[in-house]
């Protein structure tokens, strides 16, 4: 399979407000994503992975570089690409508390994105609804109620339902799992494994917990600082880790260390 993505030399900076400081968080990153697979992003605090993300989503401006989906740049879309865009790569953030408008019932949260980008029938988007629902691993019931009568792994299902409600080719998902308890973490992460095979899925997952990531990704890629350090698939980054820096981040994995 082809790449869907390739990030070439990306260069994010951020300015203060007055303009007199400059903060590179992304410093010429290329990264190439193939179709179907599961690549982790791993790195401590700050180190730019969130700032990656919104880079692809378009919600930061890129300063050098140049990003690069099924084949097209990103930069100056032609209109049409400028729509389908948005749908084919979405996005799960990691407060499933905060994603979701409390005000909404689920049934209309996951309406919404059909209303404002299809002019599917009621009858067709009902559908669709409940075939996302199903895919993950809720009840049709949950369609009438409203987010705060969910717990926080229910809610990310939700927040998910949402993200693959216009079929995407591609999803983010930025420590989609980092706000829930251990246990509920395990069935989220298998969610994605199954989304992945019965959506033909792309994932880029970022998280900073290197068991999910062994657990999960087909590739992992570890920045630091702002700079792509070290990338291989998963196997070998865990069991022959080339970088100084990635063989510290995987000792200080609990885990890891009790082994
Ligand atoms: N809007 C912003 N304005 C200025 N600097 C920012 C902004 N957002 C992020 N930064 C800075 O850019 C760098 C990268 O931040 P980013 O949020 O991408 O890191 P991260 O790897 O996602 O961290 P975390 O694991 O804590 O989520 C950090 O130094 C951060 O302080
Ligand atoms: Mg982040």
């Amino acid at each position: 399979m082809g790449n869907i993505l390739d990030i070439k030399n990306l260069t994010v900076e951020y300015k203060s407000s007055n303009n007199d400081s400059i903060v590179t968080a992304i410093d010429n990153v290329s990264i190439s994503i193939k179709e179907g697979e599961i690549y982790a992003l791993a790195g401590e605090s700050g180190c730019g992975k969130s700032t990656l993300a919104k880079a692809i989503t378009k919600l930061v401006p890129i300063t050098s570089g140049d990003i690069i989906f099924n084949g097209k740049s990103i930069l100056n879309q032609s209109k049409n690409d400028k729509n389908e865009y948005p749908q084919n790569v979405q996005m799960v953030f990691q407060n499933p508390y905060s994603s979701l408008n409390p005000k909404m019932k689920v049934g209309d949260i996951l309406k919404e994105p059909l209303d404002i980008n299809t002019n599917y029938s009621n009858a067709r988007k009902k559908t669709i609804v409940k075939e996302a629902i199903d895919d993950v691993g809720l009840k049709e019931s949950v369609l009438d109620l409203y987010p705060h009568e969910f717990s926080g792994g229910q809610r990310q299902r939700i927040a998910i339902a949402r993200a693959i409600i216009l079929n995407p080719k591609f999803l983010i998902a930025d420590e989609p799992v980092s706000a829930l308890d251990a246990s509920i973490q395990a069935q989220i992460i298998n969610l994605f494994k199954d989304l992945r095979k019965h959506r033909n899925l792309t994932i880029l997952f970022i998280s900073h917990d290197l068991n999910v990531i062994r657990y999960l990704a087909d590739r992992v890629g570890v920045m630091y600082f702002g700079k792509l350090i070290e990338e291989n698939d998963t196997l070998t980054i865990f069991n022959f880790p080339r970088q100084d820096y990635t063989k510290k981040l995987l000792g200080s994995s609990p885990i890891l260390k009790t082994n």
